[in-house]
Parts: C-alpha cells; structure tokens; sequence
C-alpha cells in the first residue's frame, strides 16, 4: 500500500480522505503535530514522539483527542498496513467549530494522521545550507501547524538549490527549517539548547544520549555563524533526515574535518533504529 490516512475514526487513501472547513486546522492552523519515520511498517521514537506530543497539546491547551496509547495503536496500524519505509505523521486540533478566536466550548478535538511510504535514502549523503533571518516567535518548541516562517525560509534554500535552510537570530544559529543544527569543534558536540528558540527534536536527544554512550562531550550553548563557519563538522538532525553532515554553508565549503565523529555517530543511530523497529534499513 502506497498510503493510509485517519480522520476520527475513519480510514482512507490518503488522496481521498477530506476534513470539514471547519476544522480549527483550516482557518488558525490551530493544532500541534508529529512526525515520524517507520521501518518495514513499525516507527521508531514513538515514546519521544508521544512525549513531545503531549507537552505540544499541554502548551497550547489543546485536549487530547484519544489516551496516547489509543494515538500509539493508530499511528502502528498505518504503518503496519502502509509496511516498508516511510513517514508517519499526526496533527491534532481543537476540533471543529465556527471561526471566533477564543476556543470553542464543549467541542472534541481532532485526530488527523497519515502514513506513507517514501524510502529512508542515503543518510550518509550531505547537505547543502544556506542561512536565513529568524523571524519566529518565542515559541519554537511547541510543534504547531503555525509554519510560515519555516516554509518561507524552506523554499528560500530550495531557490538557492540548497537542502535546509540555517535560521539565524543576533548573529546565532537557531536550528533549520524543519532540523536541529550542531557543530563538531575539537572532538565536542555544541548544540543549541533547548528554549523557547528551538524545537526540542527527538532525534537531537537521542543523538546526545548518543554522545553520553560514545565518550563525545556535549555543549548546550549557542553558537554563532562564524563559528558554524569554522567548525570541523556541521551536524543536522531530524526525524526524517537521521543525524547527518554538511558540505557547504551559503555556498562556501564547511566542515568535513571530524567525519570519524559523524560516522559513529549515525552509525550508532541506524543501530539503534533497526534494533527498536527489528527490521533493517534498505
Ligand atoms: C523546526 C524543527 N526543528 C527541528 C526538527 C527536528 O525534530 P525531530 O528530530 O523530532 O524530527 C523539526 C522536525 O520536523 C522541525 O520542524
């Protein structure tokens, strides 16, 4: 199956599957949402995933729509049914009700969630970044619908030709577009830590749980672009992208000097998401 998408309840293609307009999601992007990878049809991270989950609803006041463990069986039954690799992803909102901005009363909120095949690719393949102003707002770490800047600045890096887009706020590098970013400096890992400014991303804590296994030290500080610029490697995470490196940065050469850090690194992550999923990447 190339596809499978769920709207409260209901089962369908994904091409086919229609929301009301008057899902909050339609006119205030009003909701929070997930996305995961899933490996020969079982996801991996789901106990982060579901953590940050909650705390997104918690964060904006959104009722969870089902018991997480009733969100857990209908993300694993899509990509049970979907099987092979792909993403899996779901949103939910403060349900469906005319447009006034204060939340509606006595209204359920919605549980949106598809999953589709798309291969895991070449991880160890790098990525090309180019630096965008960071326009958001304070918060970052609540992973709402409300993406505007993040498609702006996504698509700004894909008219360049490049991969992902860096945000930068007074001179620090934030994260990317839809990615965490870290540098590799003197064998240490620096990362952003997490505030109102980032996401919290799941596979950054995993890769620094990674680090703890591994004997890398870890700095959680901003950092700032020149010193992206002269760092020995450039790391970006995310679900979808696992932990990889970077080659050039608004179209300079980066990096490139610790790639014995960046292969053990994603080395160790690809075991890891192979053991919890028990299937092995193509
Ligand atoms: C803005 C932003 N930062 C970071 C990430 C990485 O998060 P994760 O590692 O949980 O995929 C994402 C993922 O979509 C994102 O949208």
């Amino acid at each position: 199956m190339k596809n499978l998408a769920y709207y409260n309840g209901k089962y369908a293609p994904l091409e086919e599957l229609t929301v009301p307009a008057l899902d909050r999601a339609v006119y205030f992007g009003d909701g929070v949402y997930e996305a995961a990878v899933f490996v020969g049809g079982v996801p991996f991270g789901m106990g982060d995933h579901l953590a940050r989950f909650e705390r997104s609803m918690g964060f904006v006041k959104i009722a969870k729509p089902m018991e997480l463990d009733e969100v857990d069986a209908v993300v694993r039954e899509l990509c049970r049914q979907v099987g092979g690799e792909g993403i899996v992803y779901w949103q939910a909102t403060r349900g469906t009700a005319p447009r006034t901005h204060t939340f509606p009363e006595n209204v359920p909120s919605n549980l949106l969630a598809w999953a589709k095949s798309k291969p895991i690719g070449d991880v160890s393949k790098k990525l090309t970044l180019i630096t965008q102003p960071d326009i958001r707002y304070k918060m970052c770490n609540v992973k709402t619908l409300n993406l505007m800047p993040n498609v702006m600045a996504s698509q700004a890096a894909k008219d360049a030709g490049c991969d992902e887009a860096v945000f930068v706020r007074d001179g620090y590098v934030t994260e990317g577009s839809h990615t965490n970013m870290h540098i590799i400096k003197e064998g240490k890992l620096i990362t952003h830590p997490n505030c109102e400014l980032i996401l919290p991303g799941t596979v950054r804590k995993q890769m620094l749980e990674l680090c703890a296994k591994l004997g890398i030290e870890v700095i959680e500080r901003p950092f700032t672009v020149d010193e992206m610029k002269d760092a020995d490697e450039v790391l970006i995470t995310s679900s979808t992208s696992f932990i990889r490196s970077a080659s050039t940065l608004d179209g300079a050469p980066i990096g490139g000097r610790a790639a014995d850090v960046v292969e053990r690194l994603l080395s160790a992550y690809i075991e890891w998401v192979e053991r919890e999923t028990g299937n092995k990447i193509k």
